[in-house]
């Protein structure tokens, strides 16, 4: 599919259907030349009251007298930022159908306060949002013709700005696309090997650094829980790591983590059967940060973006994990595996004790890791954690402008305590009652060393039913989120230089709405270097406090 920006004449302009905004009752621009050159059907249609003044809502005309389109589709467009988005989607989805080429008179509808740029790269996202389908492990291939090519019709002087927000909307879209394939690939398919290999694909179309530790080395590393979890599968353990170096040299990396649960069938603590099938699901955390580096490849983002993922299968076996055995992290502690099913904690403590290395500006975790967490906030928000609520309100900022919202929940001390353990330092679980909040409080246990959040999004990962699918979430969250990291950075690396910092965070940044936010939420993150003597040191092992583990990681 191709998107372009085109200036042109909307009655002329020839196109399998053409797409024109309408608010408030009114035409846009576009809109008013072509009712013109169609002898005013249009505003005729919208007297009789056919199109309904909800933002998605349409009215699709066929082959108009006077006009080059074989079909003209009226848009209601609503006000909000939302609803633009929701419109877009409803006129890309309704054009979907015709097939051939899409043109789009809607930039001259933005949202107050949004310029080109943004409308673009929201019809952008729209469109690949549309085109996407999975037929990968069918061996009827759907041969719907589809979209070819959308134009967007932009006024003069705005196609600079247009065919940015379509860059920054095909990486974005493309990227959601990439997470949704990799969670709708059956477990078989989307193993650990097949994540590694598709980290590796990434690095070499973008330029990018990657590792793959196998069993032998996490083994050396210390990393006796994530390994307590893959040792029931004969499937091989992936421990990925992927590094986009687009900053200055030296800043410190934001770093993703993401929990890479190919398949969660319980382990021994054996899940029920129906719905099992969704567990191949468990790997969005590590499907999203992998889809994410995708688009920040995509974008060259000028930051540097660590990706960090720990994948395995969860499985039952003569050698599997039981509940009693006592097994030792890579930070010393040992845990009392208490439930086999909570394994997402026991990998990630140890790819978060292993981020250390990294002494990161921030780091994320992404994993689908509590039924709870699905209780607690349902199917439309994530589950927001951090332990600097800086951070958390960045994250949240950006999924809100992203239309990708999180919802911040409580780390309190007191929910520390039921993850007491008679036999190890902490238990793996700590009993029904919050059980999304004692997860996230397991997590902090290994993630003192750094400014840290945790996303839970056992709940918006994917859908279930009749359509079910994987949505691409948190990818536009976590887009987001760097955008405004490396918006911040790009105004901080400039203070002295006469330019004006904004010219270079416009280059990246969506239009902020907070501005402020990334860069005030990060006090000591940036430049004014000197800071932070101690903390920043490369977190040596407490090996002492260890009580039977492995030597000391080795630095790589
Ligand atoms: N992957 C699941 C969490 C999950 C369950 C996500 C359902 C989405 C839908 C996780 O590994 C798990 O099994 N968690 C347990 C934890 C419990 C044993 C403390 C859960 O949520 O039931
Ligand atoms: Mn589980
Ligand atoms: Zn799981």
């Amino acid at each position: 599919m191709e998107i372009i920006a085109k200036q042109a004449s909307a009655d002329k302009h020839k196109a399998s259907v053409l797409v024109l905004a309408v608010r408030d009752g009114k035409l846009t621009a576009s809109g008013s030349a072509v009712d013109k050159a169609a002898a005013g059907q249009l505003s005729a249609v919208i007297k009789l009251g056919d199109l309904e003044g909800k933002a998605g809502s349409t009215v699709l005309l066929h082959k108009l007298a006077g006009v080059a389109a074989e079909r003209v589709v009226l848009l209601s467009v609503g006000s909000s930022d939302k609803d633009y988005r929701d419109a877009a989607r409803a006129a890309v989805r309704a054009a979907t159908a015709a097939g051939g080429e899409l043109a789009l008179a809607l930039l001259e509808a933005a949202p107050a306060g949004r310029d080109a740029a943004w409308a673009a790269e929201e019809l952008a996202v729209a469109a690949f949002d549309a085109s996407y389908k999975y037929d990968t492990t069918k061996s009827k291939k759907d041969d719907k013709p589809g979209i070819k090519k959308v134009s967007l019709l932009v006024a003069k002087g705005e196609e600079k700005a247009a065919e940015a927000g379509i860059a920054a909307g095909t990486a974005l879209g493309e990227a959601i696309n990439l997470g949704k394939d990799l969670g709708n690939l059956p477990p078989n398919f989307c193993t650990p090997t097949h994540l590694a290999n598709t980290a590796k694909s990434i690095a070499k179309q973008f330029g990018m650094k990657v590792e793959v530790l196998e069993h032998a080395d996490v083994e050396k590393l210390g990393m006796g829980s994530f390994i307590s979890v893959a040792k029931g599968s004969t499937e091989p353990l992936k421990f990925i790591v992927l590094k986009h170096e687009g900053g200055a040299k030296g800043d410190k990396p934001v770093v993703l983590v993401g929990k890479g649960i190919t398949f969660d069938s319980g382990g021994i603590s054996l899940k029920p059967g129906e719905g099992m099938d969704e567990m191949k699901y468990d790997m969005m955390g590590a499907g999203s940060v992998i889809a994410t580096m995708h688009g920040v490849g995509r974008a060259k983002l000028p930051l540097n973006v660590y990706a960090v993922v720990a994948t395995c299968e969860n499985m039952p076996a003569g050698n599997a994990s039981k509940p009693g055995d006592v097994v030792t992290t890579m930070s010393g502690q040992t845990v009392e595996i208490l439930n086999t099913d909570a394994e997402g904690r026991l990998i990630l403590c140890d790819a978060l004790t292993y981020t250390e290395r990294f002494e990161p500006a921030a780091v994320v975790d992404v994993a689908t890791l509590t039924g709870a967490c699905v209780i607690a906030l349902g199917h439309h928000v994530t589950g927001l954690y951090a332990n600097k609520d800086a951070l958390a309100q960045e994250l949240q900022a950006a999924g809100e402008q992203a239309g990708d919202r999180a919802w911040q929940m409580p780390l309190f001390d007191e929910y520390q305590d039921s993850l007491k353990s008679n036999f190890a330092d902490i238990a793996n679980i700590g009993g029904r009652p919050g059980g999304s909040i004692t997860a996230a409080c397991f997590l902090s246990r290994f993630t003192k060393k750094y400014d840290w959040a945790h996303l839970d999004i056992a709940g918006t990962a994917w859908k279930s039913g009749p359509a079910k699918g994987a949505t691409g979430r948190p990818v536009p969250l976590l887009t987001q989120f760097l955008r405004g990291r490396a918006a911040a950075a790009a105004a901080v690396a400039k203070p002295a230089a006469k330019a004006a910092p904004k010219a270079a965070a416009k280059a990246v940044a969506k239009p902020a709405t907070p501005a402020a936010k990334p860069a005030a939420a990060k006090p000591a993150a940036a430049k004014p270097a000197a800071a932070k003597p101690a903390a920043a040191k490369p977190a040596a092992k407490p090996a002492a406090a260890k009580p039977a583990a492995k030597p000391a990681a080795k630095k790589k």
